[in-house]
């Protein structure tokens, strides 16, 4: 028999479950298929039993009941909006005011959608990426209640075959960032659309391809320490356990990233990339190589970097990726958080952050991380399309004397915050003046600040703040005016106590 039918057997048996029954077709064979594809669930029991994070960090089951959840945006009330493109619906997942550990409630916030994926919230809009185009919302973070009619801003974009999930994320540049995946495992797309992040205007004007040659680039975030883009991106299939690399990119714009002629390190494709012309070998030499390799068949999805201050120092930074695990290896491989640490010379280090999916055996899959979004306390939620859960993993819970050392941070200023109206009313003119919504509206939400920061110690953060922030070499009027204004904002803000609005759909 041939070995990679037999290894499709042994996978079926070992499983003994999954939902749907698809058909993937590798070079020469047909096989029918189950994947992965979720509707296992998952208790607290085996979350505590099976599930470990680094010290410093504690892990709780946050919500059991999202079937399929894939991405994570977190409003300004902290509710999660969770995607879940099988169900094509959103659903909100109440933030945790009363300190459970768990979602204090959900509802579906939108349905009817086409397989919604990517989503993110910017100004009073939410974003959702279906299969076939990009749609907006009016959304009214204080009930969080849709506001409006959904218009769809961008349409016709491709979505049969493989690799139809669409991924959106706004940039620090003010555009709107989509992911698209290839069609195919490995083939020449006839629509340049596609195995491609593109961009466009958050009004959906201005489409264009921003970078080519990206099989599956499921996840991407900019990194907060230089602004740059970084992509997740998965080998393709059927070239043994240990090839091709899953990769890292840093994107940039009209680069090449290879596929499909090259894989990895620019190693040309046995079907694509060998003995196939000049013009593909060029095409090969001019490739963009990774920037960091994840082993075969373990699949990074989402990647986001780590902004809060709550974070211990060694993860303030860090980017965290979700690998989704390996579905046609031998050995399962992957079913993990990873943490991605930048050394001072540039190079990229990995660590285990969460992990736990799979047992030790490898036989057992208890879970399938998907999407990390992190909300402005440092907590970390972790999206599992398999167990259909989200995860909540906090800094500060786990009694290790990092997060020992850190934990001031977290609690409430002892002194109440005096606002003098007249300098926040000149700080809210600065801010419109100076565009700060440009990166603070969705990108790095200002947030909490009360609870890290006097109104001196904010002030004083305008005479160094960390890059990408600019220094705009203010005067000591115009940062005190800055930070009463800021403060003012949290103090006026309604907190988590406002009772759950009434169910909607
Ligand atoms: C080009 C994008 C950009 C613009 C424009 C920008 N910021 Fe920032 N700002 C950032 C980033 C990124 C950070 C986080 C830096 C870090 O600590 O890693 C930040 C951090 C901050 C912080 C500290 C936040 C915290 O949680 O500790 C404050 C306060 C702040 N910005 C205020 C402002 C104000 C006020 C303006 C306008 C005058 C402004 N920023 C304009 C990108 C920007």
């Amino acid at each position: 028999m041939n070995s990679l039918l037999k290894y499709a057997l042994i996978f079926l048996l070992a499983l003994g479950l999954g939902v749907a029954t698809v058909t993937i077709f590798a070079p020469g064979i047909s096989v029918p298929w189950r994947q992965l594809t979720g509707g296992a669930s998952i208790d607290e029991q085996t979350v505590d039993n099976r599930l470990h994070t680094v010290p410093g960090y504690g892990v709780v089951l946050f919500a059991d009941d999202v079937p399929n959840a894939r991405w994570i945006a977190i409003t300004r009330r902290g509710d999660l909006l969770v995607s879940q493109p099988k169900r094509g619906q959103v659903t909100l997942l109440e933030a945790d005011a009363d300190g459970d550990g768990h979602s204090d409630g959900q509802r579906v916030l939108i349905d009817h959608l086409k397989r919604p994926h990517g989503l993110f919230l910017y100004e009073d809009w939410l974003y959702i990426a279906e299969s076939d185009g990009v749609g907006r919302v009016p959304f009214d973070h204080s009930d969080g209640l849709v506001a409006g009619r959904y218009q769809k801003i961008v349409s016709g974009l491709a979505d049969s075959g493989n690799h139809w999930t669409k991924t959106i994320a706004m940039g620090p540049d003010g555009w709107i960032y989509l992911s698209s995946g290839s069609s195919c495992n490995v083939c020449i797309e006839d629509n340049p659309r596609r195995a491609t992040i593109m961009r466009f205007r958050p009004d959906g004007s201005d489409l264009q391809v921003y970078a080519s040659g990206l099989r599956n680039s499921v996840g991407f975030d900019w990194s907060p320490k230089d602004g740059a883009l970084y992509a997740t991106d998965n080998g393709r299939d059927w070239l043994g356990d240990n090839f091709p690399p899953c990769e890292l990119n840093r994107i940039e714009r009209g680069a090449f990233y290879g596929w499909p002629y090259a894989n990895g390190n620019r190693v040309p494709d046995p079907d694509f990339g060998v003995n196939a012309g000049e013009d593909i070998e060029e095409k090969i030499a001019n490739s963009r190589p990774p920037v960091f390799s994840f082993p075969a068949h373990n699949a990074p999805l989402g990647i986001t970097f780590l902004r809060s201050q709550a974070q211990p120092a060694t993860y303030r930074d860090a980017a965290l990726v979700a690998l989704h695990g390996s579905w046609n290896r031998s050995t399962k491989d992957g079913y993990k958080v990873v943490s991605l640490h930048w050394d001072e010379h540039g190079a990229i280090h990995q660590r285990d952050f969460l992990w736990g999916f799979l047992s030790a055996d490898r036989q057992t899959v208890y879970g399938r991380p998907v999407d990390i979004a992190e909300d402005t306390e440092g907590h970390i939620y972790v999206s599992d399309d398999y167990a259909g859960a989200i995860y909540r993993v906090t800094p500060g819970e786990s009694g290790d004397s990092e997060a020992g050392a850190h934990k001031p941070r977290l609690q409430a200023p002892t002194k109440p915050l005096a606002i003098d109206r007249g300098a926040a009313q000149r700080g809210a003119e600065l801010y419109q003046r100076h565009h700060c919504a440009r990166c603070h509206a969705a990108q790095v939400p200002l947030r909490n600040l009360a609870r890290r920061y006097t109104l001196q110690t904010l002030a004083d953060y305008f005479d160094a703040p960390t890059p990408p922030m600019p220094d705009y070499d203010f005067g000591p009027s115009q940062k005190r005016a800055l930070a009463h204004y800021l403060m003012s904002r949290e103090v006026d803000t309604p907190k988590l106590v406002a009772p759950p609005p009434a169910p909607h759909n």
